[in-house]
């Protein structure tokens, strides 16, 4: 039977559809793998904003690089508009990579230090072809403006003569820049100072809003999770424990009514 049948309806019309995702790492000196992630199923739709909320070891970013691409999952499916992310090719393949971006937590490593602002963008533009040649600098521009930098103040600086929530913003318009459905941020305000965190969150939310991007948000701050969520309108809020989701649904229904002792922990520990 074809793959498509087989996993139904909401897998084809989903932006993603992950089904019983497990990722295993096989430890040297252990006789067991390390489970990671452990059984996740979930699905995306196109504009749709989820977070996921968890302690550190939890398998959060570890779900997360399933989603962009960079980590096979070691059983289950892992489905992008329908089609196993790991078996795209072609078309199909430079679609998805276009498609879904990640932001994360340390701006300083992300950005090349040899590179001006405009010449780490810049590539991504031409590569998918986002704009004609002559129009690369303007559009560059206007990623800078989106994000809030003044554009002649930065696209011809170097990472180091920003400070870390100018980079973040940086590394935020290079993500949007190329028109993703679908960008994984993760932990993406952590190493920036507190007094900036909410605006950059605003900005993710911003893209939200004017383009239609979807999210999901990884943060281990439940507090920063409903913000997110809240700020924009709705979403899923998903909680993970030692690899496995153990509790998803919209955010205030998850807020007022948590089922799972452990979501009760961390929204107790935000309240306290
Ligand atoms: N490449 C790898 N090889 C072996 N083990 C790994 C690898 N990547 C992650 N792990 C392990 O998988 C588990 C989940 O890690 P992960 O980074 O996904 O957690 P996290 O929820 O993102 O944590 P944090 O909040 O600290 O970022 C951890 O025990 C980690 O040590
Ligand atoms: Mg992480």
């Amino acid at each position: 039977m074809d793959e498509l049948q087989e996993v139904g309806i909401q897998a084809k019309t989903s932006l993603l559809y992950f089904d019983n995702v497990s990722v295993h790492f096989e430890i040297k000196g252990m006789d067991k793998p390390l489970i990671a992630v452990d059984g996740v199923s979930f699905s995306m739709n196109d504009g749709e904003l989820a977070a996921l909320v968890g302690e550190s070891g939890s398998g959060k970013s570890t779900l997360g690089r399933v989603v962009v691409g960079l980590q096979k999952p070691t059983s289950g499916k892992a489905l992008f508009r329908g089609k196993d992310i790991y078996k795209l090719k072609g078309k199909a393949f430079l679609e998805y990579r276009r498609s879904v971006q990640l932001v994360h937590q340390d701006p300083y490593a992300a950005l090349n230090p040899a590179l001006t602002i405009y010449e780490s963008l810049a590539p991504a533009l031409r590569r998918w072809n986002i704009v004609d040649k002559k129009d690369t600098r303007k559009a560059v521009s206007s990623m800078l403006e989106f994000v809030g930098l003044r554009p002649e103040n930065y696209i011809d600086k170097y990472p180091n003569q920003l400070s870390g929530g100018e980079r973040q913003r940086i590394c935020v318009a290079r993500a949007l820049s190329v028109r993703p459905k679908l960008v994984v941020a993760d932990e993406p305000v952590t190493m920036i100072d507190v007094s900036l965190r909410l605006s950059i969150v605003d900005l993710l939310l911003n893209s939200k809003k004017q383009f239609g991007t979807s999210y999901i948000f990884i943060t281990h701050d439940m507090a920063l999770a409903r913000y997110f969520l809240l700020k924009g309108g709705g979403g899923k809020l998903m909680v993970m424990e030692n690899g496995k989701l153990v509790e998803m649904g919209d955010v205030e229904e998850v807020i007022n009514n948590p089922k799972h002792e452990y979501t009760k922990k961390l929204i107790e520990s935000v309240t306290e």
